[in-house]
């Protein structure tokens, strides 16, 4: 878990970034991973699985659901104990940093006759659960959580789980893949048919991971364009081989890296591109950055490709607010693209960066601000006046960057301090161990 203690690390200006890597395992499709393969009946392996701290919080949660989870060389054994076999945790869960551990969990512990305490550190524990907490209560479950002078519900929460949990049709008020699928883990356990109504599309892991474990699971568009999912319960999911592609969100910092540092040209091979994940790289060849998708293949349902990137003079770009559902984690490093860029670069649609692990919008105008970045920050979006490629300079002395336990916060401004005249810090690296073990190293050793 995420300590007190923080630990301050320097970015300093970077020659090209050159060489073939790869990046750590996909962050949403581990949790799945793991989740689900706890839900089956016998033995499943994971290879390729994120083992960063959120991913740990949630193997760590299963494990005290009574699932068996070891790992032997680079796999993952989980011992399902079938859907509706979770036991009673005998102490609070802790999700550390991690919304997206919290929230799944949250749907699987409702319809199981357990209960159990979410705690977690001061960033998660700020964030609002209850878009989770209505669908869930409308299913029955009994969840109590602590409320806030703005009337958010928050961490610390119990939920307290019925069986059998009542079956609903839920319209998605949030486009937050979190939701769908706390609510899918929550039908699986429940008798019916569990249906929920996505207006607007976001990440559909949960969806091709749940068919592949031989869910009834469904989905069709209606004439509006919303998608309907309807999920069959009490279903019995068969034990899988997963390989989890690399990250998209976590190539993003490379990608941006290699796109803004001249001379850079590298290939990270192995990335999920699913096209739910990949509005940044839609965008970035947008501004006119060179970024190839090669070797395309399907890898448990999931598309990955080898992605080969160079140094390219990016324009800035009015980006749809459409779009964010599908870039919504890479907004702060999409942020330090357009602050190299020529021209200004206009987001807009962003309300939901306001309660991630950090409020983004707030923590990339203060930081890109330090760094002497031109920008109007509007309530739901950021519009920058890019350098045009030119270093970056903060005012006398190194900037110190405020990460507010933010993993994406701290990358994205690593990333920056390649371009800066003289570099910066942050002040502090620990959140980057929450999805992308191992970043600066790897940084390191491409600018090597
Ligand atoms: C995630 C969904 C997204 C994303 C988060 C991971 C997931 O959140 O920001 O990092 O794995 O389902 P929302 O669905 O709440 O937007």
């Amino acid at each position: 878990m995420t300590s007190n203690t923080f630990q301050p690390a320097t970015f300093k200006p970077s020659g090209p970034l050159a060489g073939t890597i790869s990046v750590p395992g996909d962050k949403s499709i581990s949790h799945r991973a793991l989740i689900l393969s706890a839900l089956a009946v016998g033995k499943s392996r994971i290879s390729g699985l994120l083992e960063g701290e959120d991913v740990l919080a949630t193997a760590d949660a299963l494990r005290a659901m009574g699932a068996r989870i070891d790992k032997t060389d680079d796999v993952w054994t989980v011992h399902g104990v079938g859907v509706g076999g979770l036991m009673q945790p005998g102490n609070a869960l802790d999700m550390g940093n991690s919304g997206t551990s919290t929230r799944l969990l949250m749907g699987l512990i409702a319809s199981h006759e357990i209960s159990a305490t979410f705690i977690g550190d001061a960033s998660l524990t700020k964030r609002p659960m209850g878009r989770v907490i209505e669908p869930l209560s409308q299913m029955g479950a009994d969840i109590s959580a602590r409320e806030t002078a703005d009337h958010k519900s928050c961490l610390p929460l119990t939920v307290r789980g019925i069986c059998p949990a009542m079956p609903i049709e839920y319209r998605l008020p949030v486009a937050s893949a979190q939701v769908k699928s706390a609510i899918l883990l929550a039908g699986l356990n429940t008798p019916g048919i569990t249906r929920i109504i996505e207006p607007v599309l976001t990440r559909d892991h949960s969806e091709t991971m749940l068919k592949g474990f031989g869910a009834d699971i469904t989905v069709e568009t209606d004439a509006a364009g919303s998608r309907i999912i309807s999920l069959t319960g009490e279903a019995e999911l068969q034990p899988q081989k997963i390989k989890v592609p690399g990250d998209p969100s976590s190539a993003a910092f490379l990608v941006v890296a290699a796109l803004i540092v001249p001379g850079s040209g590298i290939i990270i091979e192995n990335v999920g591109i699913n096209p739910t994940r990949a509005g940044l790289f839609d965008i970035l060849q947008q501004m006119g950055g060179d970024i190839q998708f090669q070797k395309k293949r399907t890898v448990g349902g999931e598309p990955v490709a080898d992605i080969h990137v160079r140094h390219s003079q990016l324009t800035g770009i009015n980006v749809p607010a459409t779009i964010a559902p599908s870039m919504i984690d890479e907004f702060p490093i999409l942020f330090v693209a357009a602050a190299l860029a020529g021209g200004t670069t206009t987001t807009r649609g962003l309300h939901e960066l306001r309660v991630k692990e950090s409020d983004r919008l707030a923590q990339m105008a203060k930081g890109l601000e330090l760094l002497g970045v031109k920008l109007t920050a509007n309530d739901d979006g950021l519009v920058i006046e890019g350098s045009g490629g030119k270093l970056l300079t903060g005012g006398r002395g190194k900037p110190v960057i405020e990460t507010a336990l933010d993993h994406r916060i701290a990358m994205s401004f690593a990333i920056a301090g390649l371009m800066t005249k003289s570099g910066l810090s942050i002040d502090d690296i620990r959140p980057v161990e929450t999805s992308f073990p191992g970043f600066a190293d790897l940084v390191k050793r491409l600018a090597a």
